[in-house]
C-alpha cells in the first residue's frame, strides 16, 4: 500500500549500483540511508566493540564484517530451505530492492556462499576475510553485519540492527575417528561442555534433549550429532561467559553498579527452537532485569546446505546472535536508537576493546499523539505499512507506536484503528512546535499513501 499513490522510480540506488524496481520495491529512502552507516567499523562504538570481543572468543575461525547487505532473494530464503510460503518471504517483514534483490533480513543469508567460496576456492570471497589464513577454505567463520526488517517501532526495536552468524564445520569422517578413540566423549565430558550448571557469572541451565520434538535430520547418526552439538554449546557458553565476566570485571573496577544494571550473576538457559536451515534447534536467553531476553539461535545445519556447497563430507553447526540486545544489556543503553546517534555525547564513551557503562544525557520529556482512522473494507493495511510511514517521516524523533484501540464497526463493517505515536528526541530538545507539525505530516501521509479516512 505504500507505493500506491507516489510514483515509484524506475530505479533505485543501493550502495553506488542502480537496481531496476518492480512491484516488490518498498525501501524507503531514511532505510536505504542506514546502508553506508557502518556502525561496525568505528573503533568506539558499542556494536563494534562487542563484534570484536566475539571474534576475539574464535581465533581459528574467518572473520567477515564487510559483506554487503544486498542479497538475492534465493541467498536470503530459498539456500536455507525456507518455504515459498513463509510469512518472513512477505514485503509486510521484509525490505525487497525488486522482487529477486533484497536488503538481508538476517546473516544467515551468507552461509551458503561462503562455504560454497570454501569449497570451490573462490579466491575474490575468501580475501574478504579480516584474518583469511586462519580457516582458509572457510571450514569455520564468523560473520558480522547489518541486516533490515520490517518491524513495530519500540525502545528494542529498530529496522535496521547487527547480528553474527557463526559456523563451524567438521569432516565427518574425523567426527567418527575421534568418536571411536573415545578420547573425546566421557559423560563427565559431555556434561562439563555442553551442560555447564554454574560459573561465576553466569549461570547456565540446560533442560533440553534431542528427540522428537527436536529431531536429529536422519542422515546423521546420534553420536556425531552429540559430538557436534557439545561442541556448539560449549563454543557458546563459552563466548556468553567470558563476555560476561568482562562486563562485571568493568563494573567492579569502576566501583559504579550500572554496567549490566548491577546484575553480577545472568542466568543464561538453552530451550529449544525451529528454524528452516537447522536441526535440531535451539536459543538462547539470557536472565536480565526480571526477562528472559533471546540473544541468539542455533543448531545442527541442515545437511542440504553443506551438500549444496559441494561439502557432503561435512557436518556442521550454526549460531545468528543478536548484537543489540547484548551490547544494550552490557553498556546499559536503554534505546536502541542511541546506537545510531552521532552525538558525541553518546559516541565519545566508549572506547575500543572496553566495557563501560553510558552514563544517560538529560532525559528529554516525551509527548504522545494519536491518530484514529477508518480502513476501507476492503483494505490490505499492515501494521508495518504505518511504522514505516512514520518512521520515514519523523526520524529518530519517534520513540514508539502502538496500537492503543481497534474496532470494526457492527452495521457498516468498517474496521478502525487508534495508533499512539510516542514523540521524543534521544539527544536533543525538541518544541511542540516541530512535533505538532511532524504529526501533521504523518496524519496527511496515513491518508494519502495508506488509503484509509481520518476519523
Ligand atoms: N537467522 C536466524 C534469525 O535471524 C538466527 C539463526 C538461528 C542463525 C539459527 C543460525 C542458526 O545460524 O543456526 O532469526
Amino acid at each position: 500500500p505504500l507505493s500506491t499513490s507516489s510514483a515509484k522510480p524506475k530505479t533505485l540506488d543501493v550502495l553506488g549500483t542502480a537496481y531496476a524496481t518492480d512491484a516488490w520495491t518498498n525501501t524507503p529512502p531514511a532505510i536505504l540511508a542506514k546502508t553506508g552507516r557502518d556502525l561496525l567499523h568505528q573503533p568506539s562504538h558499542p556494536l563494534a566493540i562487542l563484534k570484536e570481543l566475539i571474534f576475539k572468543e574464535f581465533p581459528t575461525f574467518a572473520h567477515y564484517d564487510s559483506l554487503s547487505p544486498v542479497v538475492s532473494t534465493y541467498q536470503n530464503f530459498d539456500s536455507l530451505g525456507f518455504a515459498q510460503d513463509h510469512p518472513g518471504r512477505s514485503k509486510t517483514d521484509t525490505y525487497y530492492v525488486n522482487q529477486t534483490t533484497l536488503l538481508r533480513t538476517h546473516t544467515s543469508a551468507h552461509q551458503l556462499q561462503l562455504l560454497a567460496a570454501g569449497s570451490q576456492g573462490d579466491v575474490g570471497v575468501l580475501v574478504q576475510a579480516k584474518n583469511s589464513t586462519a580457516a582458509p577454505a572457510n571450514e569455520r567463520f564468523l560473520v558480522a553485519a547489518d541486516v533490515y526488517r520490517r518491524d513495530e517501532i519500540d525502545a528494542s526495536h529498530y529496522p535496521v540492527f547487527h547480528q553474527m552468524e557463526g559456523v563451524c564445520t567438521f569432516l565427518r569422517k574425523e567426527v567418527r575417528d575421534r568418536l571411536h578413540i573415545g578420547n573425546n566423549m566421557t559423560k563427565e565430558d559431555a556434561v562439563a561442555r555442553g551442560v555447564c550448571h554454574s560459573d561465576q557469572v553466569a549461570q547456565l541451565v540446560d533442560a533440553t534433549a534431542v528427540g522428537d520434538d527436536n529431531p536429529m535430520q536422519p542422515v546423521h547418526s546420534a553420536e556425531e550429532v552429540a559430538f557436534v552439538v557439545n561442541d556448539m554449546k560449549q563454543a557458546m557458553n563459552n563466548m556468553v561467559v567470558q563476555i560476561l565476566t568482562k562486563a562485571v570485571a568493568a563494573q567492579q573496577h569502576s566501583g559504579e553498579p550500572s554496567v549490566a544494571g548491577g546484575q553480577m550473576l545472568f542466568p543464561v538457559r538453552w530451550i529449544d527452537a525451529y528454524f528452516p536451515f537447522t536441526s535440531p534447534s535451539w536459543e538462547m536467553e539470557v536472565f536480565f532485569q526480571g526477562e528472559w531476553l533471546e540473544i541468539c539461535g542455533c543448531g545442527v545445519m541442515k545437511q542440504e546446505i553443506l551438500d549444496q556447497a559441494g561439502m557432503p563430507d561435512r557436518i556442521g553447526w550454526a549460531f545468528g546472535f543478536g548484537l543489540e540486545r547484548l551490547a544494550m544489556l552490557l553498556f546499559g543503553v536503554h534505546d536502541i536508537r542511541l546506537f545510531w546517534s552521532s552525538d558525541s555525547r553518546f559516541t565519545e564513551q566508549f572506547s575500543p576493546g572496553s566495557i563501560n557503562s553510558f552514563k544517560p544525557f538529560s532525559r528529554h520529556p516525551s509527548c504522545a499523539k494519536d491518530v484514529s482512522f477508518w480502513l476501507a473494507a476492503d483494505s490490505a493495511f499492515h501494521e508495518n505499512d504505518i511504522m514505516d510511514l512514520v518512521r520515514e517521516t519523523a526520524g529518530d524523533l519517534v520513540e514508539g507506536v502502538k496500537l492503543i484501540d481497534s474496532f470494526t464497526h457492527p452495521k457498516t463493517g468498517k474496521s478502525s484503528r487508534c495508533y499512539r505515536i510516542n514523540y521524543c528526541s534521544m539527544d536533543r530538545n525538541v518544541t511542540n512546535e516541530e512535533i505538532n507539525s511532524v504529526q501533521e505530516l504523518v496524519r496527511k501521509r496515513i491518508v494519502e499513501q495508506l488509503g484509509v479516512t481520518l476519523r
